[in-house]
C-alpha cells in the first residue's frame, strides 16, 4: 500500500514560525461579534506598536474587509502570498478570491481551502496574528485548531442565554484539545457582570462606523477592545 503524505501541516508551521502569538477569536453562534472584535483587536495591537496580522477564515461570510474598509486590496505573489496592509495590519481573507460573491463549498472543501491558504501565506515576523474563526464547531474550525495547536482561543458570547449555553457545550469540545483559553469575552454587554475575561459594551455607533477605520477607533467598542488587547498582552499565562 502506498502511504500518502500531506506535507502541508509542516509547511504551515514553518510559515508561522515568525509569529509570536496567535489569537483565535471564536464564537459558537453567528452574529456575536467575532469579526468586529477581530478587527478591533488587530487595530488595537497595531496602535500599541505591535506587528499584527489578521486572517479572516470565515469563508462563507467573510466580512473583515467590509468592517475595515479594505475592499480594494490583493495579496502579492512571491514564492507564496504576501498579505497586503490594511491600516498597518497584514490582512489575509478568503474574500480576495471570491470576487465579492458567496463561496459555495461544503465543510470539508472549506477546511481544505483553509489549509491551502495557511500553506501559501507568508506572514513573516509578527507579534500577533488574529484569526477570525469560522463559526461553530465545524470542519473548518477543527482544521484550524489541528493546524495551529498553539493558538490561544478567545471565545465571544452575548448576554443572550442561548449563546451562553451553546458556548458552554462547545467549549467542552475545545478543552479536550488542551487549547489555552484565557476566559470568555462578553460582547454587547448592557451591565457590568463578573466572571468574564472582558466585557465589550453595546455601542450603537459601532455598526455605523463599519468601513471607516478612522471612525471605528473613536467608538467605545474600540476602547473596550483596546483594553482587552492590553490585558491579553500583559497576561503571562498565554
Ligand atoms: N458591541 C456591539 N455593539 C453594537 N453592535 C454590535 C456590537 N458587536 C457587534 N455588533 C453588531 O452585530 C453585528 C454582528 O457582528 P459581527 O459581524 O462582528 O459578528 P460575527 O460573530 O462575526 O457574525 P458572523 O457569525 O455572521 O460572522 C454587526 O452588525 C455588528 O456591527
Ligand atoms: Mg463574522
Amino acid at each position: 500500500m502506498i502511504k500518502v503524505i500531506d506535507p502541508r501541516p509542516s509547511v504551515v508551521s514553518q510559515r508561522l514560525s515568525g509569529v509570536k502569538k496567535i489569537i483565535a477569536v471564536t464564537g459558537f453562534k453567528g452574529g456575536v461579534g467575532k469579526s468586529g472584535l477581530s478587527c478591533a483587536l488587530s487595530l488595537a495591537f497595531t496602535e500599541k506598536g505591535f506587528k499584527t496580522g489578521l486572517f479572516d477564515l470565515d469563508f462563507s461570510g467573510a466580512s473583515d474587509h467590509l468592517i475595515l474598509g479594505a475592499g480594494n486590496l490583493f495579496p502579492r505573489e512571491e514564492k507564496g502570498l504576501l498579505p497586503p496592509y490594511a491600516h498597518g495590519i497584514k490582512f489575509m481573507t478568503a474574500s480576495y478570491f471570491s470576487s465579492n460573491k458567496a463561496i459555495a463549498l461544503r465543510g470539508a472543501s472549506i477546511a481544505c481551502a483553509i489549509k491551502e491558504l495557511f500553506t501559501v501565506t507568508i506572514w513573516g515576523e509578527l507579534d500577533y496574528l488574529i484569526l477570525d474563526m469560522p463559526p461553530g464547531v465545524s470542519d473548518a474550525a477543527f482544521e484550524v485548531m489541528n493546524l495551529i495547536p498553539s493558538a490561544v482561543l478567545l471565545p465571544v458570547q452575548t448576554p443572550c442565554g442561548l449563546s451562553a449555553e451553546v458556548l458552554k457545550r462547545s467549549l467542552e469540545v475545545y478543552e479536550k484539545g488542551k487549547f489555552k483559553i484565557p476566559g470568555i469575552v462578553q460582547n454587547m454587554a448592557v451591565s457590568k457582570e463578573k466572571g468574564f475575561y472582558s466585557q465589550i459594551f453595546y455601542d450603537k455607533k459601532w455598526p455605523k462606523a463599519a468601513g471607516k477605520a478612522d471612525k471605528l477607533i473613536k467608538t467605545s467598542f474600540y476602547a473596550d477592545a483596546f483594553r482587552l488587547a492590553c490585558k491579553l498582552d500583559k497576561d503571562g499565562s498565554l
